[in-house]
């Protein structure tokens, strides 16, 4: 019996964790989402077919899988069934397949509304959010006015609910927005119940689910949303996500014990590189040729909301940062193949600040801001590793950029990915 694994971002997210998820789901019985919404974006290629998935879990591609969407995930219920819709050629009516928290709270139309009203009023300091609703919904949740699936089973108790909330959206939207509101609490009330006809069924409580099978022995992969550095407590805040992205997020995600969720190894997945998308500091971001070329054999473009994606070189200060807050006990290196052809690679080692060096990830913007980054300088090794699946293939320079990590983050690199198809990545431990 092995033991379970949690695979989450290292970075500002979109580090290639649906790709992870989908290749290692074969050795699991159970595949997790615990937190986010249809912010995520998860890319998973299977022959010449693309998925995208934004709350289904990626191991829903598999057969004799159970995937959970527990109750630190917030649902918008038209996104959960598109995109059932896409899978159903492989996942038949989801039954013993996907099942779905009772306690996970629901996104509306008025969250969605309500977050780009909130970025357009911010004007230049907005955050760049997907504009999937994510905040207001998790706001919702903490003011104790969100609505819960559980709550659906109880139509009139849902209504009142709703109107209260509706209400209270309506007022924000005119009197603080001045903007137009033209959600009516029937319609909302109608469309949400004719969509929960077809979750109904898939609906249970998954706190209970994972506990039993932990303590059982079978195995879990928890599939992280988002990035460490987009966390709500520890990333670069208010530059986040809502929720708690990183490892921190897996007890309050699932409704299980830290002792039991202790027991699963950690591995995060990291770019050889940094990717950003939205606002806010990225000391090692690059705005020149070499970020553009980054993106153009990357193909850095969003899967959620096709906006092009910030790139520079990786930076091991917050992958350090990351590896401690995570308790990483190993790190999975994807994208290699996109550095093939760049004649020096660099890597943050340390930042400056005001003339002195800083290793530890700094809180505050006003000094992030001023960070320059210390770059140690490797060779490039300027030959194809796309596709390779054989660690002895591997160049010189390959294994010299695996052992800085290693080194500065203290970290072992166990996995490299070295194209989207899941059958193109290397083991290395
Ligand atoms: P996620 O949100 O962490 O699941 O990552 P995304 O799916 O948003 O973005 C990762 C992108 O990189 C997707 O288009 C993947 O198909 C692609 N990808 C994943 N791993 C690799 C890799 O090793 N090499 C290359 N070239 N592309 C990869
Ligand atoms: P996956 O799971 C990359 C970013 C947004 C924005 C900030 C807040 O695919 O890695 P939100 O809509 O959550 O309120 O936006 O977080 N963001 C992501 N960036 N990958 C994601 O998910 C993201 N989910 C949110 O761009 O900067
Ligand atoms: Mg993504």
């Amino acid at each position: 019996m092995g033991k379970s694994l949690v695979i989450l971002g290292s970075q500002w997210g979109d580090e290639g964790k649906g790709k992870i998820v989908d290749l290692l789901t074969p050795d699991y019985d159970y595949v997790v989402r615990y937190q986010g919404g249809s912010n995520a974006g998860h890319t998973v290629i299977v022959g010449d077919k693309k998925y995208a998935l934004h709350l289904i879990p990626s191991g829903i591609l598999r057969e004799g899988k159970k995937n959970l969407i527990t109750n630190g995930v917030v649902i918008a219920l038209e996104e959960l069934i598109a995109e059932m819709d896409k899978v159903k050629d492989v996942a038949g009516d989801f039954e013993g397949r996907l099942y779905i928290s009772d306690r996970a709270h629901i996104v509306f139309p008025y969250h969605k509304l309500l977050d780009g009203l909130s970025e357009k009023s911010k004007g230049e300091a907005k955050v760049g959010t997907t504009l999937k609703g994510i905040g207001p919904a998790y706001m919702a949740k903490y003011a104790r006015t969100g609505i819960r699936i559980a709550d659906l089973f109880d139509p009139p108790y849902f209504r009142n609910r709703l109107e209260s909330a509706i209400n209270e959206a309506k007022n924000i939207a005119e009197k603080i927005y001045g903007a137009e509101f033209n959600l009516s609490v029937d319609k909302v009330y109608s469309d949400t119940m004719r969509m929960f006809e077809k979750i109904a069924p898939l609906v249970t409580d998954t706190s209970l689910m994972l506990d039993t099978a932990l303590r059982k022995g079978e195995r879990v992969l928890f599939e992280g949303a988002q990035g460490t550095m987009l966390d709500i407590d520890m990333g670069t805040y208010p530059y986040v996500t809502s929720s708690n992205a990183s490892a921190l997020g897996l007890c309050n995600g699932t409704g299980v014990s830290p002792k039991l969720i202790g027991q699963a190894e950690v591995f995060g997945v990291s770019k050889a590189y940094v990717t950003r998308v939205g606002a806010g500091p990225f000391p090692t971001e690059l705005n020149d040729g070499t970020g553009q070329k980054l993106r153009d054999e990357g193909h850095e473009y969003g899967t959620t909301t096709g906006r092009p994606r910030r790139c520079g070189w990786l930076d091991l200060v917050a992958l350090r940062f990351a590896a401690r807050i995570n308790g990483m006990d190993g790190l999975i290196i994807t994208k290699l193949d996109v550095l093939d052809h760049f004649d020096e690679i660099k890597v943050a080692v340390a930042y400056e600040y005001e003339g002195k060096l800083i290793k530890d990830f700094p809180a505050s913007l006003k000094i992030l801001e001023k960070c320059k980054p210390v770059y140690k300088t490797l060779k490039g090794w300027d030959k194809s590793t796309s596709g390779l699946k054989d660690k002895d293939q591997l160049p010189d320079q390959v294994w010299d950029f695996i052992k800085t990590i290693e080194e500065e983050t203290s970290v072992p690199v166990v996995m490299l990915s070295t194209g989207p198809e899941r059958s193109e990545y290397i083991w290395l431990k």
